[in-house]
């Protein structure tokens, strides 16, 4: 049994939603669950955390397919890692059902991944310096997103960074994320992985919902722009969602189907 200690990082999957923007694809199934190349759409983001050497995964996902989700995954065993589930009652966003995961987190470090994010790069050496990395002297903790410069930023959260010291990203942060912007301030996406302290569930119990009814994740990620405490690495390799007709046939197209 792992335990709960701040150089421990587990994996939370995100697998809620309604998948409207597939209907009818998702009328009878979740949207995580649908064919991408040769596998479920829900295998990537498993198998990206497992090559991290993160094997305590949580799945979150809704009322209606969770017994679907258990029987095509099961215990983890045929992944190399452990799975633990948790309902979401209603889709009320990504940092409502990141609440979710508090029990299971404990005091540990968390790798937080959109079950419909399809990515090439691995996400091992990010997960490793985080797992070491120690929160400046005063600063309740902090968090570091991965960003992909886009085509098409305004369907994202978008990020404005101050690069470090060698114009990389090592040492810069994150200064501002707005999500969809009708005019971003830089081509660099927020991806759908996200690592945090455990600190975060203090900063979900302080949101309010959105426009659109939801807790939403950039707010959460706002919240360690403030404190200057958000870190950020840069994918070189591709990347998509594949929550949308469009997304999901690129999808398709990259991982070689
Ligand atoms: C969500 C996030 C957004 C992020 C995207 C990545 O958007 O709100 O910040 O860039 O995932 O997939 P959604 O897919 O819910 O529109």
């Amino acid at each position: 049994m792992s335990s709960g200690n701040a150089d421990t990082v587990k994996g939370i999957v995100l697998a809620g939603g309604t998948g409207s923007r597939l209907f009818p694809l998702t009328k009878v199934t979740n949207k995580h669950l649908l064919p991408v190349g040769r596998k479920p759409m829900i295998y990537y983001p498993i198998e990206k955390l497992v090559e991290a050497g993160i094997t305590e995964i949580l799945i979150v996902t809704g009322t209606e397919h969770m017994g679907d989700v258990v029987g095509l995954l099961g215990s983890g065993k045929d992944f190399g890692c452990r799975f633990t589930y948790k309902v979401q009652d209603e889709a009320g966003g990504i940092a409502q059902a990141l609440g979710l995961a508090e029990n299971f987190i404990g005091g540990s470090k968390m790798c937080v991944i959109l079950g419909d994010n399809i990515f090439e790069d691995s996400i091992a050496a990010g997960v490793a310096s985080f797992r070491s990395a120690q929160p400046a002297a005063g600063s309740i903790g902090c968090a570091h997103l991965f960003l992909k410069p886009v085509e098409d930023p305004q369907r994202f959260g978008v990020a404005t960074v101050v690069p470090g010291p060698d114009g990389g990203p090592a040492g810069g942060r994150i200064t501002r994320i707005v999500e969809k912007p009708a005019q971003p301030e830089s081509d660099l996406a927020v991806t759908g992985i996200y690592m945090y302290g455990p600190e975060v569930f203090e900063i979900v119990r302080t949101l309010r919902p959105s426009g659109r009814g939801e807790l939403e994740i950039s707010d959460v990620n706002q919240n360690y722009v403030e404190r200057g405490t958000l870190g950020y690495s840069l994918f070189g390799g591709w990347w998509t969602d594949a929550g949308t007709f469009e997304s999901l046939a690129h999808a398709n197209v990259l991982v070689g189907g």
